[in-house]
Formats: C-alpha cells, structure tokens, sequence
C-alpha cells in the first residue's frame, strides 16, 4: 500500500522531466548522484567499526597522497572513496563470504588505502588483501602508512593479512586470488586485455571488479554479464562492472 503515494509523487516528475531533455538529464545525474552516495545498510555495530577505520585511514594519509600534481591534485588520479569501498565489497559480495575464503587484489592499488579498508571493514571474510601498485612513489607511501599503523596504537593483527608490492601487475603472480578489483580507468586497454588473459587461467577467481567494461569478460561463456553498481569516487559518482564467474550450479 504505501508503495502507490510514492510512485503518485516519482512519476509525474519522470514525466515531467523527460518533456524537457536538460531537465531529465538533470535527473538522471542527480540520481545516479545519490545512488553512489549510499552506503550498504548494515548494523550499529558494523558502523561502529567504520567509524575507527575511517579515523585510523584520515590519520595516516593525507588528502593529497597519490596525487602528484604541483598542489598535491593530479586530475588523471583518483581513488575509491570510503563509502565506495564498502560498496566495492558489497558488490563483489565480500562481507558474506565465508571465513577467510577471500584473497582479494587491488591490481594497481595507487597508495593503498583500499587494499587496507578492505581488511578491516571484513576482518572475518578475508584471508589476504593485496596490493600491485607500479609507481614507485605510490608504493612507498602505501608502505610508510602500514608500517606506521604497524607501530601505532592502532595495530592490530589483522594487518598480517595485507601484502604491499612494488610491480607490474602483468608481471605479478596473482594466482591464488578469488577476488580481484582493476582501477582499469588508469590501466591501457592492452595490458586491461592481458590481464583478462591472465583471469582465464586461473581457477580460483571467482569475482573480478573494474571501472569500466572489460571486454573479454564480458562475452566469456564462463562468466556472467558485467553487473554496474554505482560507487563513490575521489572525483564524484561513479560505478563499477562487477563480473562473477559462473559457477554451472
Ligand atoms: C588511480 S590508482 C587507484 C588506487 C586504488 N586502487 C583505488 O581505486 O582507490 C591506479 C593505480 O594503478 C597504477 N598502475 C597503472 N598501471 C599499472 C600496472 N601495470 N601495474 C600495477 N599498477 C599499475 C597507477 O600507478 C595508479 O597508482
């Protein structure tokens, strides 16, 4: 019943809207907008948790890591965001997944502050969180962040379970992963391709994540079509393909 008012209140300014182009894009945008907005509904005490994970990564890096532009903003990087983790993790369906069941991958993990949230907002599902990032400089801040948190009030054994490595994710052993997640925006479409080369070897990955369309993926009879989620990024609403391998059940 109370679905009838609220549909009385959306589609007349669908209608509206899609009577002016501007106006519905508008719509559109501000939709989408909000939609990456939205963190995954959980429990108090899960937001409990991310409050203490959101202070310890606001703590140990600043604003500008990763950033190398002149005043620390380099428009052709960006990150996920804290919401956009939990809904990256939602989405590739870590918080469910069974106890330590996951070796996740951040293919190009820039200075590491997912390959870290990963872990600590599903400290029960993950048995490794890995970080390839190639930059130099990227790696090195991840590095220095750990090994600060390692040292601090804040450490926890949970941080065992985090590999940072300074390397081509091409020239990477990835092999045990189940979950892998590309920032394929940053990445050329010969190296996103080889690397979807790479995924078709191996058995274990069962959920792959990336910014955009992965082409091979997409019409491999072994895996389901790209799903889009919206996700929260450093630069505004964006989202993701999420690409789960099918299981023949
Ligand atoms: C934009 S950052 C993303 C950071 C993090 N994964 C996130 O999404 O929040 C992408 C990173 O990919 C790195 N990268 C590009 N090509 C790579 C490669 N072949 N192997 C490993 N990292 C690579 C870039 O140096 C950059 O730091």
């Amino acid at each position: 019943m109370r679905s009838i008012p609220i549909a009385l209140m959306i589609i007349p300014s669908i209608i509206t809207c899609w009577a002016q182009p501007h106006r519905f894009a508008d719509y559109v945008e501000s939709t989408i907008t909000s939609l990456a907005d939205v963190p995954p509904p959980v429990g108090p005490g899960v937001q409990d948790a991310w409050r203490q994970t959101d202070a310890l990564i606001a703590a140990y890096w600043s604003s500008g890591d990763g950033f190398d532009g002149k005043d620390g903003k380099e428009y052709t990087y960006g990150e996920v965001t804290g919401v956009g983790v939990r809904q990256l993790a939602n989405a590739m369906g870590v918080p469910s997944a069974e106890d330590s069941s996951i070796n996740f991958y951040d293919l190009g993990s820039g200075v590491a502050r997912l390959v870290i949230q990963m872990v600590l907002d599903n400290p029960a599902a993950i048995n490794k969180s890995v970080g390839v990032e190639l930059s130099k400089e990227r790696h090195d801040v991840a590095s220095s962040a750990l090994s600060r948190i390692r040292a601090s009030d804040y450490s926890s054994d949970l941080l065992s379970k985090v590999e940072l490595s300074n390397a081509d994710a091409l020239k990477f052993d990835f092999s045990d992963a189940t979950h892998i997640y590309i920032s394929s925006l940053c990445l050329p479409r010969s190296v996103l391709e080889a690397l979807q080369d790479i995924i078709f070897t191996l058995d274990g990955v069962r959920v792959v994540a990336a910014l955009n369309r992965l082409d091979k993926l997409e019409v491999s009879s072994e895996w389901d079509e790209g799903q889009d989620v919206p996700l929260r990024m450093t630069w505004g609403a964006g989202s993701a393909k999420i690409y789960r391998k099918r299981t023949g059940e």
